[in-house]
Parts: structure tokens; sequence; C-alpha cells
């Protein structure tokens, strides 16, 4: 009997359990009604007399200590499934940090989206750039107040390098290496010297197009523009076209849409009239055909340019454009769930 006792003694301080289950196979094996332990406890009848009292203390003793490893094992599982130490695998994981996109990108994709609805591919040209395709290539003649320096940043002059004041230049660069038709958009950052503030900035972002085929006339213009500003601003914005100049258009027109903020009905967005500017058009000017090789006799176009952080205020009505260069994660973080 003793020589039992100390047998399972062993085995008692042997227990180990992978999971509650197990545990719980040992307590059934060992402290059950039917267990190894209480079955010596039936055996300890036939101890003789005078060795019940130290056997029966040894029985005691192990069953004690069987119930304490068990209790024991629970107790680090239970701890286990707490998290008070090692891990709890029922915890759902840290949340990853999310990045944004930039709101200015999150416009500019939706631009090029509509856009490329009705066939229009992207195309890109360098940010540094040579006077040709800026401005002569584009119509503006020499004595363009553009090509001083107060507007424009010069790296050198003489030849004048300098950093592209608008995205047409990718335009002279598309329409002197490809054939028509010509259907792009150029999306990219431009730079201008203006003193930096609330409305203005030395850099900003544009989305222009070019569509150059035959017979394209001011109708297909309007059309496309129509479209862009009903998918940009919703099925009820309309559309205005006000005559306007730019060397490299003719005719010229600026493009209003009715406010986005009051509908049209006059609000302090609009200044009260009801419609706000977005965007410069017109007709590719013959001379611009020319320049690049395309003969104007043959071919039409025509042309639009827009400031992405215009359209971004009019969707999100940001009021300080320095907010768009200062990456501050706390504006950046409100368009979470913009895209
Ligand atoms: N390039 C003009 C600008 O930067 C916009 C424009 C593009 C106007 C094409 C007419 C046609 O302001």
């Amino acid at each position: 009997m003793k020589e039992r006792i100390e047998q399972l003694l062993e085995e008692v301080n042997a227990f180990a359990a992978k999971n509650i289950e197990e545990l719980e196979a040992l307590r059934i094996k060992y402290l059950s009604k039917k267990g190894e332990i209480s079955n010596l406890f039936n055996d300890f009848r036939s101890v003789p007399n005078e060795q019940k009292r130290e056997v029966g203390q040894l029985l005691n003793d192990l069953k004690n200590k069987a119930q304490d490893r068990i209790n024991e094992l629970k107790e680090a599982f239970e701890d286990m499934l707490d998290g008070k130490d090692g891990i709890d695998l029922t915890r759902s994981s840290d949340p990853v940090a999310l990045g944004t996109r930039h709101p200015l990108s999150i416009v500019k994709n939706e631009i090029v989206n509509i856009f490329s609805r009705i066939g229009f591919v992207v195309a890109e040209g360098p940010e540094i750039e040579d006077d040709w395709h800026v401005f002569s290539a584009l119509n503006f003649p020499p004595e363009h107040p553009a090509r001083d320096m107060q507007d424009t940043f010069f790296i050198t002059r003489e030849p004048d390098v300098l950093l592209r004041t608008h995205t047409s230049s990718v335009q002279s660069r598309v329409m002197t290496s490809q054939e028509p038709p010509i259907r792009v958009l150029c999306p990219g950052r431009v730079y201008r010297n203006e003193a930096i503030s609330y409305r203005a900035h030395c850099f900003f972002h544009q989305v222009e197009g070019l569509y150059i085929d035959k017979n394209v006339s001011f109708a297909d213009l309007r059309q496309a523009l129509l479209y862009f500003a009903k998918e940009m601003f919703g099925e009820d914005t309309k559309i205005r076209l006000r005559p306007s100049y730019f060397p490299f258009t003719e005719p010229s027109a600026e493009m209003d849409i009715s406010c986005n903020l009051c509908g049209g009905k006059g609000c302090p967005f609009c200044k009260g009239t009801g419609w706000v500017e977005i965007l410069g058009c017109g007709m590719v000017d013959p001379n611009v055909l020319e320049a690049c090789g395309i003969d104007s006799k043959v071919y039409s176009g025509y042309a639009f340019g827009m400031g992405v952080e215009r359209i971004t205020n009019l969707k999100y009505q940001v009021k300080d454009l320095r907010m768009f260069s200062e990456n501050d994660v706390r504006f950046l973080e409100q368009f979470k769930s913009a895209h």
C-alpha cells in the first residue's frame, strides 16, 4: 500500500496538461469516485490497524497534493486566458494604424477617373521645363508677363530653364510626339512665384485635358465639361461658360458651376451669385497646333485646365490652402473615409 501511495505521489508531482480538457481527464483519473486515489481509500480497510494511522496520513497527503496540483494548473490556465500573465489568446489584436490618402490625391484620382470613362489617358511630363514647352509652343508672346521672374521661377536664363507654371507643357510634349487623335489628361504639380497666404501658394496642382481630332467643336468641349461637372458635383449641377483669354486657346472661356453649397440660390461661399468658377478652357489655337507640327487645316481640338486645390475646396471647404502642404495629421485624418 505504501509503495502504491509513493508511486501515485510521483505521478501527481509529474502532472502536466496542455489544456483544460487534459486537466479534467487527470482529475477524473485520480480524484473521481472511481479514480486511483479513491480506490486506495477503499483498500484502506484492509490495512492492518497498527499501520492505519501512518498510512491514513500518507493517503490524505496524497489526496491533498493531487487536488492542489490540479488547482494550480487550473489557475495557470485561467490566468493565461485573463491575460494576467502569458498571452491572452482571446483578445483581439491591436488595431493597425492605417494611413490616409492626401485629399488632393483623392480628388485628382476622382478627376482622372471621370475623364478616363470618356476615353482620356494620363500623360505626364517633367516639372523642370524649358521655355519652349511652357510658353513659346503655347503661343505666349515674347513680352507676356508670365515670362517675367515675378511670375515664374527660373532656374537658369539663356537657355531658359524653369519650373513649369501649368501642365499645358505636357500637352506641348504630347502634341510634338504623337499623331492625332490625341485625348490626354495631364495631372501634376506646378509652380508660380506667389507670396504664400491662405489663398495662394508658390506651388499647387492641376489637371489639364487636351483632345485633338478631326472636326472637334466647342459643343464637344461643353458637353465633356458638363459631364465632368455632373459626375464631380452631382446630377443637378449646371455649368456656365464666360468668354475669357488664354494665349493657347481661341476662343477661350472660363467655366462656372452652380454653387454646390447653396444649389445656386446664392450664399456667402459664392458671394451671393449662385456660381463658382472652376476651370479655364477653349479651342486650341491653330498657332499652337502648327508650332507642334499638327496640320491645323485638318485637325482641331479643345483644352481645359483646372486647379486640384480649387476643386478640393469646393468638395471639402478647406479654408486655408496652406493646410494642403503642412501635412498636419489632424487635418489629413479627416479624409480617412473619403477613399
Ligand atoms: N493653362 C491654364 C492655366 O494654367 C488653364 C487652361 C488650360 C486654360 C487649357 C485653357 C485651356 O491657368
